[in-house]
C-alpha cells in the first residue's frame, strides 16, 4: 500500500496562529518512517502552498472566506490525485477548515467508483457551524456543515459532487469524543441527525463499544476516512493545539479506538489536523499523533488484535 503526506501548512481558518506549522512537527516526529515501520510505501509529497493569513475580523460572519476556499481547492485537488493513483493520501494540517477539501475528494472518489463512505470524525468539536450560528467566524468550526451543503456558496460549490448534492449525508458520518458544541450549532447537530458519540457516551459504554457501533455496517466496500482533530485527545496529553477542550479520551481509550480502526482494514484516508507546535511542549503532542497513527495502520503490542 502507498500513502501519500500532504502538507497543509496553513491556519487561515482557525482562532490560533500556529497550526500551519504542523505538518512540518509532524515530519520531525517522524510520520514517515512510523508509518514506513508497518509495511506502508510512503511518498512526502511536500507542502501544499497558498493565500497567507491577513488575521482578520469576520466579515459576513466568516474569516478570511477568500483565502480558505483558495487553500481548499489545492487541498481537495492534491488529495483527488493521490486518490487516483491509488494512494492512500494523509493530509498533514493545517487547521480543520481543510476538511471541507479532503473530504469532498474522498466522497466525489467514491462516487466515481462505487464505493460506500464512512467518514470518523475524531474532535472535541462538532465542527458544525454556520455564519449565523458561529461565535467566532473561524471556518474550522464549520466544515462538517459545509460538507453538508451548509455555508457559504464559494465553499459549498466546491465541496458539493459534480451534480450539485452535497458531499456528505447523515449516514455518512460517526462524531466521537465531541465535548463542546455551541448553542444554536446544538440544535443544527440534532436537526440534522448527525450520530454523534459524545464524552458521556463514551464514559458510559466505553470506547470499544463506541467503535464497534461507530463502524457498524463497514465492509468490504467501504472507504474509510478519519478526520483526526488532535484536540480530540484530552489536553493533559495533547497540549499543542489552539482549541483544548478538558475531558477527553484518555492515552489508552484513544489507543484502543485507532486499533480497532486497524482491525477493520478499511482505512483509506487520513486528516491530521490542528496540531499547533507554538503551544505544544517539546513537541510531544506531534509524538503522541505519530504514535497514535501507527496504531491506526496496525501497529500492536502482540502479533494478535482482539483479546481471544
Ligand atoms: N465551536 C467553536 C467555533 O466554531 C470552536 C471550533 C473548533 N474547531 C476546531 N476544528 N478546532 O468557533
Ligand atoms: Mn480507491
Ligand atoms: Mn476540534
Ligand atoms: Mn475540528
Amino acid at each position: 500500500r502507498i500513502a501519500s503526506l500532504i502538507g497543509a501548512p496553513t491556519d487561515v481558518g482557525a482562532g490560533a496562529r500556529g497550526a500551519s506549522m504542523g505538518p512540518e512537527a509532524l515530519r520531525v516526529a517522524g510520520l514517515q518512517p512510523a508509518l514506513e515501520s508497518h509495511g506502508l510505501t510512503v511518498l512526502d509529497r511536500g507542502n501544499l502552498s497558498g493565500p497567507a493569513n491577513p488575521w482578520q475580523p469576520p466579515e459576513d460572519g466568516y474569516r478570511h472566506l477568500r483565502e480558505v476556499v483558495e487553500w481548499n481547492r489545492r487541498v481537495r485537488d492534491a488529495v483527488a490525485a493521490e486518490l487516483a493513483l491509488g494512494h492512500l493520501p494523509i493530509l498533514m494540517g493545517g487547521d480543520h477548515c481543510l476538511a471541507v477539501g479532503s473530504i469532498s475528494a474522498v466522497a466525489r472518489h467514491c462516487a466515481d467508483t462505487g464505493r460506500k463512505l464512512r467518514v470518523l470524525w475524531l474532535d472535541a468539536h462538532a465542527d458544525f457551524n454556520t455564519s449565523a450560528l458561529t461565535p467566532s467566524g473561524n471556518v474550522h468550526g464549520m466544515p462538517v456543515a459545509c460538507l453538508f451543503g451548509f455555508g457559504p456558496e464559494a465553499l459549498t460549490q466546491l465541496a458539493n459532487m459534480p451534480a450539485g448534492s452535497p458531499a456528505l449525508r447523515t449516514e455518512q458520518i460517526r462524531q466521537i469524543g465531541i465535548r463542546s458544541v455551541d448553542p444554536g450549532e446544538k440544535r443544527f447537530v440534532h436537526a440534522q441527525g448527525l450520530e454523534v458519540f459524545d464524552m458521556r457516551f463514551i464514559d458510559e459504554v466505553g470506547m470499544r463499544q463506541t467503535m464497534e457501533r461507530a463502524l457498524d455496517g463497514v465492509d468490504a466496500n467501504t472507504h474509510l476516512h478519519v478526520s483526526f482533530d488532535v484536540d480530540f485527545l484530552d489536553p493533559d496529553i495533547a497540549p499543542g493545539v489552539g482549541t483544548t477542550i478538558p475531558g477527553g479520551p484518555t492515552y489508552r481509550e484513544a489507543q484502543l479506538c485507532m486499533e480497532m480502526v486497524a482491525d477493520c482494514g478499511q482505512l483509506a484516508s487520513l486528516d491530521i489536523m490542528e496540531l499547533n507546535p507554538a503551544l505544544d511542549v517539546r513537541n510531544k503532542t506531534a509524538l503522541l499523533a505519530v504514535d497514535l497513527v501507527e496504531s491506526l495502520f496496525g501497529k500492536s503490542t502482540l502479533m494478535r488484535t482482539r483479546p481471544a
